[in-house]
């Protein structure tokens, strides 16, 4: 099994001699190329868990299963809003053999999707808690209002809404919060829409900053201190239209983490065609950043390399698009397979079949404790290493 996709040279930190190439960059030409998120991609332990958690309990329809195509003999399973908008896929590879990850350097902390309203997170507290679902929040914060949970491996899940014309105080919410009301079905006004950010573990503000600011074109990106935790820093990174699709989470005392089930295991960003995807991977040359070259997966194509600190990125075109290969009413109902892979289809299978009779996990699941605060760094690293007891 390989740990991550199959990438020559991208399986270690990035952050050797990195700071003297950032220094040499000049200023580059690349502003406004990245539109924001395409997808985030993270490791299950159970396909069926997983199906049930992310269509039944969060809404999301799965738009693509197929395999992963650096290790085609496990799942890859693809989840997004009702019409499989760039933006809002959530991906899993499904590796039951690999042991927990754990949060840190290299392994991201959580993610955050879109809710339509404030008043929808109260509703989503609602659902959740009715589906035995560890809940925290929701919390209004920074201009946002969040509400936190994790999923059955373990993923810190952020739901979180803003509303430009009320400021949302924490009195109004910890008041609502005495009438928590019932939910027995995720309604329209409920449904999740795009990631709003994801949030990977950095050490070095300065370092972060200009990488995404001389590599990709996202300027001035903003430190904020982070309500969660004091001494650690919350970084902004994005662009004019979307200013915090990446939040970094910044702790000088934060250690390696290690990628496993549920975890990030990378972050992809939009580009709207081949040639931007191009342009960034020139320039990836230009400095000496290793990165994979382009790769055709098919549905997009990818880009990958790595920041500073270790954590996987990604930069994926938009198109062709989830429905290259399926009608859009059918996408993700049955095991569709690339045409480079196809001639494998029945090892496929059988080995698929051989996995699930051997991965059997019981619904529902024993969800998780969701942490408090739920963006503190060491609270995190505490609750992920307690490992499966704690479950
Ligand atoms: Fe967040
Ligand atoms: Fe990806």
């Amino acid at each position: 099994m390989l740990l991550g996709t199959q990438l020559p040279g991208l399986l270690g930190r990035n952050a050797h001699g990195i700071s003297s190439v950032i220094s040499r960059m000049s200023e580059n030409q690349l502003d406004g190329i990245v539109k924001g998120l395409h997808h985030i991609t993270l490791v299950t332990s159970n396909q069926v868990i997983n199906n049930k958690f992310y269509t039944g309990v969060l809404g999301l329809r799965r738009v693509k299963l197929t395999v992963n195509q650096d290790d085609v003999y496990h799942r890859h399973l693809f989840y997004a809003d009702e019409n499989a908008s760039t933006g809002s896929a959530i991906t899993f590879f499904e590796w039951p053999e690999l042991p927990r990850g754990q949060v840190g350097l290299g392994s991201p902390h959580h993610l955050a999707y879109t809710a339509p309203s404030i008043d929808s997170l109260k509703k989503w507290e609602a659902w959740l808690i009715s589906q035995g679902v560890s809940v925290t929040g929701p919390y209004a914060r920074d201009g946002r209002v969040s509400l936190y949970l994790r999923d059955p491996d373990g993923v810190t899940v952020e739901i979180t809404a803003t509303d430009p014309d009320h400021e949302v105080t924490q009195q109004y919410l910890d008041e609502a919060k005495k009438n928590p009301g019932s939910v027995t079905a995720i309604t329209q006004d409920m449904r999740l829409t795009k990631f709003n950010h994801a949030t990977p573990v950095a050490n070095d503000v300065k370092l972060t900053s200009m990488f995404f600011d001389k590599l990709l074109g996202l300027r001035n990106p903003i430190t904020k201190p982070n309500p969660d935790q004091e001494g650690t820093t919350i970084l902004e990174i994005g662009n004019e239209e979307r200013p915090d699709f990446m939040r970094y989470l910044i702790s000088e005392e934060a250690s390696h983490g290690f990628v496993g089930k549920g975890n990030v295991h990378h972050i992809a960003m939009v580009v709207e065609d081949d040639e931007s995807q191009r342009r960034i991977m020139r320039r990836l040359n230009d400095l000496g950043i290793q990165n994979s070259g382009v790769i055709d997966r098919f549905w997009f194509h990818s880009l990958y390399f790595r920041d500073p600190d270790g954590n996987l990125l990604e930069v994926a075109t938009k198109g062709p698009g989830y429905a290259a290969d399926e009608a859009p009413e059918e996408l993700g109902t049955k095991l569709v397979l690339p045409s480079w892979v196809e001639p494998q289809r029945k090892e496929i299978e059988t080995f698929l079949r051989e996995t699930d009779s051997k991965n059997r996990q019981a619904w529902p699941p024993r969800y998780p404790k969701v942490a408090t605060p739920p963006e503190a760094l060491v609270v995190a690293l505490r609750v992920a290493s307690r490992g499966p007891s704690s479950r």
